[in-house]
């Protein structure tokens, strides 16, 4: 999605606190003596706040922890692996450390991750799956000085194959070193083949959280933020009644009064009402683009 720059600073990020805080618990437990990691999974609606969130959680990871990150995009829906392939990228350039890596599993896993070709015998899905398990385990406990974290951004459009690894791996994730988080819109927007495995992620996460819209205080709070203090608190309401709370609505909203303040004679409820009718119209231009 094309974002807006945030018109405040970029933390503390208004209204996830309890989000990020759970995030922070995953990466203590992880970073323990005896590591235990997990799963996280952010769901919710377009524009909601998963890719702010994940940028916090991976920033406040990256401090004490090695994070691949990487975000799928229905360019790449349909290519098998490549979320996989994107997520081990650094691994496979690894030349020294690949043979390690791959171990006794480099021939069913090497065609998935593009290392080799494929063998003539169209290869047996499963076996595919539980060595491309085996192969993270085993690229978890290489990491151990700074523990693994893997997380994906737009899990609905990630390939079906990914996410059937990523969702056996979930249930095995609290016996290994390795910290995954993930971030989609709700399952209805994923492919038919793919939603069982995001069901799947739901079910084994350790955290599962739908991302909810801001409240008006928060609506008001960034309303002050962007335009100064003596922006008054029926603006903020008024940008709140017009976006429900969307954070993406919002902070579009807010950038474009900073460019072009209202009138100050205009009735300001039907001015923001009508900007972000205009809002909403670009971005399902955009989206249907
Ligand atoms: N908690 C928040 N408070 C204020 N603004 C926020 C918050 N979360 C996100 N935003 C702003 O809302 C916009 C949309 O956020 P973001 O891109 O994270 O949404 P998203 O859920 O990832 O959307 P999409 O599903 O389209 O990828 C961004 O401009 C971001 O800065
Ligand atoms: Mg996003």
């Amino acid at each position: 999605m094309t974002t807006t720059p945030p018109p405040w600073p970029g933390d503390p990020l208004p209204e996830r606190e309890l989000e990020l805080a759970a995030a922070d618990r995953a990466v203590d437990a992880l970073c323990r003596t005896r590591p235990e990691g997990g799963l996280l999974v952010y769901s919710g609606a377009a524009g909601i706040g998963k890719t702010s969130v994940l940028a916090r959680v991976r920033a406040r990871a990256a401090e004490r922890c090695t994070v691949r990150t990487t975000r799928a995009d229905p360019g790449t829906t349909a290519i098998p692996f490549h979320t996989a392939r994107a997520l081990f990228a650094p691994d496979l350039a690894d030349t020294d450390g690949l043979a390690a890596l791959l171990g006794p599993h480099r021939a069913l896993a090497g065609p998935a991750l593009g290392l080799t070709t494929p063998g003539d015998e169209p290869a047996d899905p499963q076996g595919v799956q539980d060595a491309l398990v085996a192969l993270t385990a085993r690229a978890a406990r290489r990491h151990r000085a700074r523990p693994l974290v893997l997380v994906l951004d737009d899990a609905h459009w990630a390939d079906g194959e990914s996410l059937g690894w990523l969702a056996a791996l979930g249930p095995r994730l609290a016996r290994l070193p390795l910290l995954l988080v993930v971030a989609h819109r709700p399952t209805e927007h994923a492919a038919e083949e793919s939603r069982p495995h995001l069901d799947a992620l739901g079910t084994a996460a350790r955290l599962r959280v739908t991302l909810r819209a801001l409240s008006p205080e928060a609506a008001a709070g960034l309303t002050r933020r962007a335009l100064g203090t003596g922006a008054d608190d029926a603006l903020g309401r008024a940008l709140w009644d017009a976006t429900g709370g969307s954070p993406y609505e919002l902070a579009e909203l807010l950038a474009r009064l900073r460019e072009h303040p209202l009138d100050p004679g205009a009735d300001q409820a039907t001015a923001v009402r009508e900007l972000a009718a205009t809002v909403r119209g670009h971005r399902l231009a955009d989206r249907l683009g």
